[in-house]
């Protein structure tokens, strides 16, 4: 349980230049990946996070030397001394993407010994797809207690995903990277954090063709060198800004972006009325009339992305007239609309699909995150509502957003942290 809550005093519109941060779950996985280079590796732009910082601890504890100040953004990662391929549940259990340490461990030794990941709770999450693909380029893969084991030498094959899945395109890219001959992977997944990764490896004498697309082809190379490499800018957490800026009928320019990552929210956005406009690397984002509703449905890129979902349907909750929402990718990703009814949000939910009745009016309440992505939509919640909302459990937004509340209070938010009283910290 999080020692603080997050007030936030809704009603004034975001005005000003913000920037974005390096992307999370671009870092969580080139992060991992230096450990198949032979030289030492720098990564520039990360973010400071969570994930980044529990990253550091398992790469030190494998025995690699990881020099890291989260003011410079950049992580020296020497892996030439790790001398395991273990991690211990205690460690994996502390963020979702320790399961990209299967896929370097193995691409690295041929041997891989990692506990089960922990992370949001938004589903069920199983992994059978990143083990297929292990499995397929010459593992025994055995999953015991909380721990997954892998052992054997890489080498290259076909790989067909039977569902599209990030988290498997990018173990499978991992493992391969290193691999005896060509792996081709069907049906993979076209994020740009799975771009941003074979750019890396390409960057350290790996040849990875295809990502970005649905087909990726791996040449295995048995010796990479070391390389300097910068991570794009987050995805999610433009969207959110965005999102923000709409939400509070405000004009922000969010600097240090991609604007071709954000064409589906952008579309979605211009669709409910709202004033978007792409520069290089920034984007715009004012409201100049009242919002419309809008349907959304989730799809794997460049389709509307999930973790966009809560925020975004946190903004329907005031648009004017009903928004269907269906979430395809995740059972559980409508936590944050249950908590917003008690701040005058009519939703109503069948299974996976939200049915939302635009309000005049949200009021400041008491709500509970949940999940990351949860948490920004109550933020977004809060930025909205008429009166101070509290936000207990704020740590899930921390893990996944740089300096959120600095960022926020900058465009003209009132966002502020409380310590809990003694009775709130009984619950
Ligand atoms: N799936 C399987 N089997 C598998 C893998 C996935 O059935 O072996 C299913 C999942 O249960 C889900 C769907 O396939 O229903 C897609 O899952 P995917 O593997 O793409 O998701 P992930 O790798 O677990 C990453 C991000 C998530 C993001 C999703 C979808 C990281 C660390 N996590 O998760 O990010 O929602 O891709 O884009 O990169 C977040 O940032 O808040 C977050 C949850």
């Amino acid at each position: 349980m999080d020692s603080y809550k997050l007030l936030i005093t809704g009603g004034i519109p975001l005005m000003g230049e913000t920037y974005v941060s390096g992307g999370k779950n671009t870092s969580v996985a080139v992060i991992p990946a230096t450990l198949l280079s032979d030289e030492p590796c720098t990564i520039e732009n990360l973010p400071d996070i969570e994930d980044v910082r529990v990253l550091k601890d398992i790469l030190t504890d494998l025995g690699a030397k990881v020099d890291y100040l989260p003011e410079s953004k950049r992580m020296t990662v020497d892996p030439r001394n790790v001398h395991s391929w273990l991690v211990p549940y205690r460690q994996s259990q502390r963020m979702r993407a320790s399961y990209y340490m299967l896929g370097a461990l193995l691409g690295r030794f041929g041997q891989a010994e990692v506990g089960y990941p922990g992370g949001c709770s938004i589903g069920a999450r199983p992994v059978d797809q990143h083990l297929k693909a292990f499995r397929a380029m010459g593992a025994e893969v055995e999953e015991r207690g909380a721990v997954i084991t892998a052992k054997g030498k890489m080498h290259g094959t076909p790989v067909y995903f039977d569902r599209i899945t990030v988290g498997g395109t990018i173990n499978a890219m991992l493992a391969a990277a290193k691999a005896e001959g060509n792996t081709v992977l069907y049906n993979a997944a076209r994020e740009p954090h799975v771009v941003d990764l074979a750019n890396f490896l390409n960057s350290m004498g790996c040849r990875v063709r295809g990502a970005g697309t649905d087909v990726i082809r791996i040449m295995g190379a048995p010796y990479l060198h070391g390389s300097t490499y910068t991570v794009i800018p987050d995805q999610i957490e433009t969207g959110t800004l965005m999102i923000a800026a709409a939400a509070t009928r405000g004009d922000v320019v969010i600097r240090g972006c991609i604007p071709a990552h954000m064409e589906a929210l952008t579309a979605k956005l211009l669709e409910m009325g709202v004033a978007v406009s792409d520069m290089d690397d920034a984007i715009r984002v004012r409201t100049v009339r009242g919002h419309r509703a809008v349907n959304i449905k989730t799809q794997e890129y460049p389709g509307f992305p999930t973790d966009l979902q809560q925020p975004m349907s946190a903004l329907l909750t005031r648009a004017s007239g009903d928004s269907i929402v269906i979430e395809t990718i995740f059972e559980s990703r409508f936590k944050h609309l249950n908590e917003m009814q008690r701040m005058g949000a009519r939703v109503r939910i069948l299974d996976q699909t939200a049915i939302i009745e635009g309000v005049s009016e949200l009021y400041g309440a008491p709500v509970t995150a949940t999940d990351l992505r949860a948490g920004a939509a109550l933020v977004i919640a809060g930025l909205m509502a008429n009166g101070t909302t509290e936000i207990y459990e704020p740590g899930f937004i921390e893990r996944g957003y740089e300096h959120i509340e600095e960022k926020l209070r900058a465009l003209g938010a009132n966002i502020r942290r409380e310590p809990l009283e003694a009775q709130e910290m009984r619950f």
